[in-house]
């Protein structure tokens, strides 16, 4: 869970309380502190426990008295949080290159999947299931289920085209790793999704799009941003959630075709970095 301190400053911890284990995000913020809302017991920013009400001002508290905290940056409107081993702060990976969007406005919606995030990304790159998924919506006029996709690497991740006779580059997919999609429909207009891992079986997928379109249309684009997506999405969840296992980590048992180009690569990129990470810290 996510708080702020009076400085602003973002701080996440394990959403459970270190005396009986309730949700701290039930509770509130109070100078500086987040306060358990079950006996009132408060944490600071670096998850030390600093009151303990029922046991009165004078009371010792003990050091293990804590909640576990991750790091947290911020860019561009999103707050970054580590999830992978303790590394010192300036061992941190570099925050995702947000610089294609830089400047352009954006509206934004949170859409709960219920499905492992990996599954959830895949499925964005993915343009074969369109004609079948989508076939009453984005996928409606596509006659021909044949697909070439083709894939640009790039230092944070790929580019991902779709090769269809007649049809240019204009729209292309644009992944950052970890969790970061960018659908470029043109030099004006990008979908952006962020995949954000909650469990193991869910994932809160935020929308934005981002544009150039002046201030007095925003409330126009923002009812077609949120109705697309909502449009788009409640077509994929049924079918994404029954896909099993739900981590692709798991998955050696799929059989990807060539079409498959954007999750070969997404993949790849993962294992990759997986492997970087036990070699950076050997078990
Ligand atoms: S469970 Fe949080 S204060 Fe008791
Ligand atoms: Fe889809």
């Amino acid at each position: 869970m996510f708080w702020r301190t009076d400085s602003g400053e973002a701080v996440c911890m394990t959403d459970r309380c270190a005396h009986r284990g309730a949700a701290l995000s039930l509770g509130r913020v109070r100078s500086d502190t987040i306060e358990c809302r079950f006996h009132g017991f408060r944490f600071g920013a670096d998850g030390r426990c600093v009151r303990v009400p029922p046991e009165g001002e004078d009371w010792p508290i003990p050091s293990q008295l804590r909640v576990d905290t991750r790091p947290t940056r911020e860019s561009a409107g999103y707050v970054w949080t580590w999830r992978g081993p303790e590394v010192a702060t300036g061992e941190l990976p570099p925050l995702p290159d947000l610089s294609r969007v830089r400047g352009m406005y954006f509206g934004e919606t949170r859409y709960p999947w219920n499905v492992h995030y990996t599954r959830a990304i895949e499925n964005v790159l993915d343009y074969s299931h369109l004609p079948f998924v989508h076939r009453k919506s984005i996928g409606a006029f596509i006659r021909d289920p044949v697909t070439r996709v083709r894939i640009e690497p790039h230092e944070h991740g790929f580019l991902f085209f779709q090769d269809r006779k007649g049809k240019s580059d204009r729209q292309y997919v644009d992944f950052v790793y970890p969790n970061l999609w960018f659908n470029r429909l043109g030099n004006r207009y990008f979908m952006a999704a962020t995949f954000v891992p909650i469990d193991e079986s869910h994932t809160d997928v935020y929308v934005r799009w981002y544009h150039r379109v002046p201030r007095p249309f925003h409330p126009l684009v923002d009812l077609w941003g949120r109705f697309s997506q909502y449009l788009v999405f409640d077509d994929d969840l049924p079918i994404v959630s029954s896909q099993q296992p739900e981590n692709v980590d798991d998955a050696d048992g799929d059989h990807l075709v060539p079409s498959d180009g954007g999750l070969v690569a997404y993949r790849r990129l993962r294992r990759r970095h997986q492997q970087e990470l036990r070699r950076a810290r050997p078990r």
